[in-house]
């Protein structure tokens, strides 16, 4: 059964019209732009990732729901947070081909709608460097993990070579525009471990997409 609840986002964290229109075709041409990279890895990352995800679990940002297929069967609850209408569409019908019990919510990561320490796992791909205030998202899941509560993460970050990062601060802005407000330059282990997070992580290639957002940290954090 689907269930889709929301809440109410901020105004800060509205999108002007424009943007909204072109959220709207990004969750269209989300799944063909990122299928080559999918093949090329980020599927198995993603299995092997999402397979370790335990208890009550919250994703951020799901998307598509591209990790949907990957959860274990033993997992007690599943909320999938999405603030992006059309992509909420996508994942409500991804949601629908299979089986099992997940609710659907419309929420930023920067405001989560559970309790304190209410959350064994919360899962987060491809979605920090997309976050309007990362740092204000990473409280946010710190104060829901329970003390024993994990961060399972796929994320793409600044480059450690000198070169790819002056082509990440140099494309920046297009990027940005394009991607649906992704930071392609964004520092973001430095900014969970800013955070109070412990960080056991690898780095990895995202094969199969543009060269500025190949760089990735792949892992797990803890408070
Ligand atoms: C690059 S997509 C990643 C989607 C999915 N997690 C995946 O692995 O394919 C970034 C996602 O973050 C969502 N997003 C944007 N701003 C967000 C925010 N403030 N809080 C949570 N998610 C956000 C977007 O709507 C989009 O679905």
């Amino acid at each position: 059964m689907t269930e889709i609840a929301s809440v109410e986002p901020s105004n800060e964290l509205q999108p002007s019209p424009s943007s909204a229109v072109w959220l709207r075709i990004m969750a269209l041409v989300y799944d063909p732009f990122v299928w080559l990279g999918e093949i090329a890895g980020m599927r198995r990352r993603r299995s092997t990732l999402v397979g370790s995800a335990q208890g009550r679990v919250v994703e951020i940002g799901a998307g598509t729901g591209l990790n949907i297929a990957h959860y274990p069967d033993g997992i007690t609850e599943l909320v999938l947070c999405e603030p992006e209408p059309g992509m909420r569409r996508r994942l409500a019908h991804r949601l629908q081909r299979h089986a099992g019990v997940a609710r659907i919510v419309d929420a930023p990561a920067e405001h989560l709608p559970m309790a304190d320490a209410s959350v064994d796992t919360v899962v987060s791909t491809l979605v920090l460097c997309t976050v309007d205030d990362p740092e204000r998202a990473l409280r946010e899941i710190a104060r829901l993990l329970r003390p024993d509560g994990q961060l399972l993460f796929i994320e793409h970050v600044r480059a450690s070579s000198r070169f790819l990062a002056a082509c990440q601060d140099k494309l920046f802005q297009p990027w940005r525009h394009f991607a649906g407000g992704c930071h392609c330059n964004r520092t973001t282990v430095e900014l969970m471990r800013a955070c109070g997070f412990a960080i056991a992580a690898d780095d990895g290639v995202w094969r199969g997409m543009p060269a500025i957002v190949h760089p990735l940290v792949v892992g797990r954090a803890t408070r």
